[in-house]
């Protein structure tokens, strides 16, 4: 499809988040793409790595606004969640190259990668609160253990935005660079890592995880039935109507 673009050379498979217009958010078509992307790659011994990458000026503006009012995922089979399950017990190493805005699911997607490169011009933000929604992605166990829970709380609570440099210091971001050698950088990681032997790779990357891989699924499936009973709350309705009229919510409306 062509709102992700899959690519596959040197044992690495590029994942290329393609809806530039509407700032590369995601519809449930998209979800299922990358989530066959992971699948491809799990089950291919010719891929050892995996990126995922967004365009120069927006890595992802999280979940299409417009698709939480109409599509609105319904079960834990539904697309986000399959993508959601696929990245977080992915075996084999995934970098991702973040340059621009990462809201939402752009940012949480990130706590399940191995590497993350970023341009200066990245902007994270997980508003869900603001949008009368709650984490997901395991984002509320992860994001409190990676930040320290008052961290976590401006990023998860009041939803504040913050900056590479910040998402550095958290341990979120490996490295900054101009937004013109983010990818250039990322594709050189990844050629680097497709040259070691692949089982050592995959056996260190499942030693590293296997500590908390039950309790990251359980939390992906704990807030995905509390995401999904929000979305169709009045609260998040008048936030994504608001959005979509760009104008700010009124919650006094709801509430
Ligand atoms: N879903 C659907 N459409 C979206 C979108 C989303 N998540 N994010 C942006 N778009 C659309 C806008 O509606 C606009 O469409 P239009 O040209 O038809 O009016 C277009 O993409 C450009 O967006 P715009 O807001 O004008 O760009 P910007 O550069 O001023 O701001 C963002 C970029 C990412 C900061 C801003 O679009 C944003 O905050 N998006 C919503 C993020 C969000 O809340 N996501 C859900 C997280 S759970």
């Amino acid at each position: 499809m062509n709102d992700i673009l899959t690519h596959v050379a040197d044992g690495v498979l590029t994942l290329t988040i393609n809806r530039v217009e509407k700032k590369n958010s995601f519809t449930p078509a998209m979800y299922a793409a990358m989530a066959d992307g992971l699948e491809q790659a799990k089950n291919d011994p010719a891929i050892c790595v995996t990126v995922i990458q967004g365009d120069i000026t927006v890595f992802s503006a999280g979940n299409d606004i417009g698709d939480f009012l109409q599509r609105k995922p319904s079960t834990q089979e539904s697309p986000v969640f399959l993508f959601l399950r696929a990245i977080a017990s992915h075996p084999k190493p995934v970098i991702a190259a973040v340059c621009g805005p990462a809201v939402g699911i752009g940012t949480t997607l990130l706590f399940h990668c191995d590497l993350v490169y970023a341009g200066d011009n990245a902007a994270f933000s997980m508003p869900f609160v603001n949008l009368g929604l709650c984490p997901e992605a395991a984002s509320s166990l992860l994001v409190p253990q990676m930040m320290g829970y008052h961290r976590a709380a401006e990023a998860l609570l009041l939803g504040e935005p913050f900056m590479a440099e910040a998402a550095m210091e958290v341990g979120l971001v490996n490295r900054i660079l101009p937004p013109t050698e983010v990818n250039a950088m990322v594709q050189a990681q990844a050629r680097k890592l497709a040259a070691k032997p692949l089982g050592a790779l995959i056996e260190t990357k499942r030693l590293m995880k296997k500590g908390q891989m039950a309790q990251v699924l359980a939390q992906v499936s704990e807030e995905g039935e509390s995401f999904a009973r929000l979305l169709h709350e009045p609260a998040a309705k008048e936030a994504f109507t608001a959005f979509l009229e760009k104008r700010k919510p009124d919650f006094s409306r709801v509430s």
